[in-house]
Parts: structure tokens; C-alpha cells; sequence
């Protein structure tokens, strides 16, 4: 039997990125994302600024994935938004924009949840891409969120450990604004590190009363004193040193983020064992990963890159699923900052 298509589109503007998707069932047909180049000038993201640029883009990045889907507004079924966690101002752009939409087109409205979609982006249909079985672990790292997870179902989640400060990307960005990189240092840590030692330096891992729980922000103030005590011996040290500094830094956030994922592996004797965000981009944590199929019989599963950072094709997913379950929205839904994983 032939089964029916659904068409949703999706919108995603919980932070600085604009995002609309059209996916077929589980299949994306276009996925457009706006990055707002503005922040990198003030070192991190303005929410003033960022609420603005969406107002911008919005109505573009809609038409183009509409566009270059091939479809038309009347063949889409549902409207999918990101609700939140996320920046209220960034939020309720898209918020309103899917609700005026809907009314308009008078079809139904799915309101997503940002983190359930950075886990079930793995449940996009893509060539050589397999789909975790449940129940697996997720850890989703990227600079918002840094949780290890128990995914038991599609709405079935269970936070093993999070972090208690700073995400694991604002870790990244932090320790780079110290190296005097531009925003976000993610990436370029990554890059640098490729051409350094790991060992050259220490740094000391911070201790957390759950031991599942990350705690990044002792880590940015001992690179902190670090650098002020090597830079009064050569005030050139980070120029001379930066390849070292990059490869110890990443290495220690990695050794954190890898010690606590085995730790939860063991505990729950679970070894299939996904990644999400922005920060499962980075090469010494998918190279971990691979090293930990051979030596810990792990099944590791990471999505394509485009569906790990910020984007709409992960709302369409999580929407897509609800559209099969009837799971529908009123107009009255409100755009939400703080928004747990169940929630
Ligand atoms: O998921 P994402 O695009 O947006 C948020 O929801 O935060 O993640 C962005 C974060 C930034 O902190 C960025 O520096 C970090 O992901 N990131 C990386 C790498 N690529 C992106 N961190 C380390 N290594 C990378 N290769
Ligand atoms: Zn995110």
C-alpha cells in the first residue's frame, strides 16, 4: 500500500540561528539555516541583536525552504516551532510567526521542545545513517546544553547528569576569548589543537557532588590564572604556546565529558551511545568515540554535521512524530526560556 505523505514545516529560532525545514515523513527535502554574523564582533551573542535578525530573516528563510523543497504552502500538513529552551526575544519570533501561519493556512500547530529535537535528530532518514535503538544514552553538548541522557522512548527521557554551570561549548568559546580568538572559538580550538601537544599542559578537572553532573566553570578560571602567571614570565606566551594551549584545553574538556559518558555507560549497561549539538563536531571527541567502539564495544551514532548544530530539520523530526500521535498545539501556546527535556 502506498502511504501518504506529510508535509511539515518546521522553524527553529531559539538562539542566533534562523531555521526553517520541509521534511517528507521522516525525509528532509530542505533544510535552510541563516547564521547571524553580527555576534562574532561583541564576543558572544546579543539577544537584542539576535531577536532582531530573526525578524529579518524569517519570512526569507521560509520561502526558501518552501522553495527548494519543490512544494507549495497549501501541500504543507503541519507547522512545527521550537518553544523552547532558548532566548525569549528569538523565541517568540518564531513562535508567532508559526501560530499566524497556521491560522492562515488553517493547519494544525506542533509546538517542539529544542532539546527532545538535538536527540531525535538521529531519527532523520538519511543514506548511511543508522538510527540508535532504545534505550540508548545521548550526550548533547553544545553552547547551551550539556546533558548525558537515557532516551527510552521518542517522548521518554531521563537526564543522568547535566551541567551545573557553564555548557560544554561556552567552555570552548570562553577559553578562546582568553586566547584572544574570535567568537565562537569552538572551531578554532579544534583547528589549532590538530597542530599541538595535548600534554603540554594540565589542567585540573573539576569535581561535582553527582558524579554524572559537569562543572565547567572552575576549569575557565584555572586556564584564567594560567595564562596571567605564564604571561608574566613571556608576554608572548600564548603567540608562542597557542597550538599546545588549543590541545591541552581540548583535551582536558574531552577527557571530562568522555570520563562521565563511560562512567554512565557502566552504570547503566548501555553501549549504545549517540552525540548532538554543535560541540559533537569536534574532531578529538568523534575520534574518542570511534577508539571507544574497539576498546568498549560501543555502537556509537553521530548525525550529519548539519543536523548536530542548530537547525529546522531536527524540529521537523520531533514534528513529524507528533503529527503521527495527533499531538497538536493550540494558538494559545506560549514560547518558553526554560523548558526542561520532558517537558
Ligand atoms: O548546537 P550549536 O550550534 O548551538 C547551540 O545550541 O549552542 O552549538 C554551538 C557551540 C559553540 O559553542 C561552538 O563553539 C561549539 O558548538 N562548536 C565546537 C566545534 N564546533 C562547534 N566546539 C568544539 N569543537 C568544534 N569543532
Ligand atoms: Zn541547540
Amino acid at each position: 500500500m502506498h502511504k501518504k505523505s506529510i508535509y511539515i514545516l518546521s522553524i527553529e529560532s531559539s538562539c542566533d540561528d534562523t531555521g526553517a525545514a520541509i521534511l517528507q515523513n521522516d525525509t528532509v527535502l530542505s533544510n535552510v539555516i541563516a547564521n547571524q554574523k553580527i555576534h562574532a564582533a561583541y564576543g558572544g551573542v546579543v539577544p537584542e541583536l539576535a531577536s532582531r535578525a530573526h525578524q529579518q530573516n524569517i519570512v526569507p528563510v521560509v520561502q526558501q525552504a518552501i522553495e527548494l523543497a519543490g512544494i507549495s504552502k497549501k501541500d504543507i500538513n503541519a507547522i512545527a516551532f521550537t518553544r523552547g529552551p532558548g532566548l525569549m526575544g528569538s523565541l517568540l519570533v518564531g513562535t508567532s510567526f508559526a501560530k499566524s501561519l497556521s491560522i492562515a493556512l488553517n493547519i494544525p500547530l506542533i509546538a517542539v521542545n529544542h532539546m527532545q529535537a538535538h536527540v531525535l535528530a538521529h531519527f532523520i532518514n538519511e543514506k548511511n545513517q543508522k538510527k540508535p535503538p532504545f534505550p540508548f544514552l545521548c550526550l548533547t553538548i553544545s553552547g547551551g546544553h550539556t546533558q548525558i541522557l537515557k532516551i527510552i522512548n521518542y517522548n521518554e527521557f531521563e537526564i543522568l547528569g547535566e551541567t551545573i554551570d557553564d555548557a560544554v561549548g561556552e567552555a570552548f568559546d570562553k577559553s578562546a576569548k582568553l586566547l584572544g580568538l574570535p567568537y565562537p572559538g569552538g572551531p578554532l580550538i579544534d583547528k589549532y589543537a590538530k597542530l599541538g601537544n595535548k600534554t603540554a599542559f594540565k589542567f585540573t578537572e573539576p569535581k561535582t557532588s553527582n558524579e554524572l553532573d559537569f562543572s565547567f566553570s572552575g576549569l575557565k578560571t584555572a586556564i584564567l590564572y594560567f595564562l596571567q602567571r605564564e604571561h608574566r614570565k613571556d608576554e608572548n606566551f600564548i603567540k608562542n604556546n597557542l597550538y599546545d594551549i588549543c590541545a591541552s584545553i581540548q583535551y582536558t574538556i574531552v577527557n571530562i565529558l568522555m570520563k562521565k559518558l563511560k562512567l554512565a555507560s557502566t552504570k547503566t549497561g548501555i553501549k549504545n551511545i549517540a552525540i548532538a549539538g554543535g560541540v559533537s563536531a569536534n574532531s578529538e571527541i568523534r575520534k574518542t568515540l570511534k577508539a571507544f567502539e574497539n576498546s568498549l564495544g560501543w555502537t556509537t551514532y553521530i548525525p550529519n554535521f548539519e543536523y548536530t548544530t542548530d537547525n529546522a530539520a531536527m524540529i521537523g523530526i520531533v514534528g513529524y512524530f507528533k503529527y503521527l500521535n495527533n499531538d497538536f498545539d493550540e494558538e494559545n501556546t506560549m514560547a518558553t526560556s526554560r523548558l526542561k527535556i520532558n517537558e
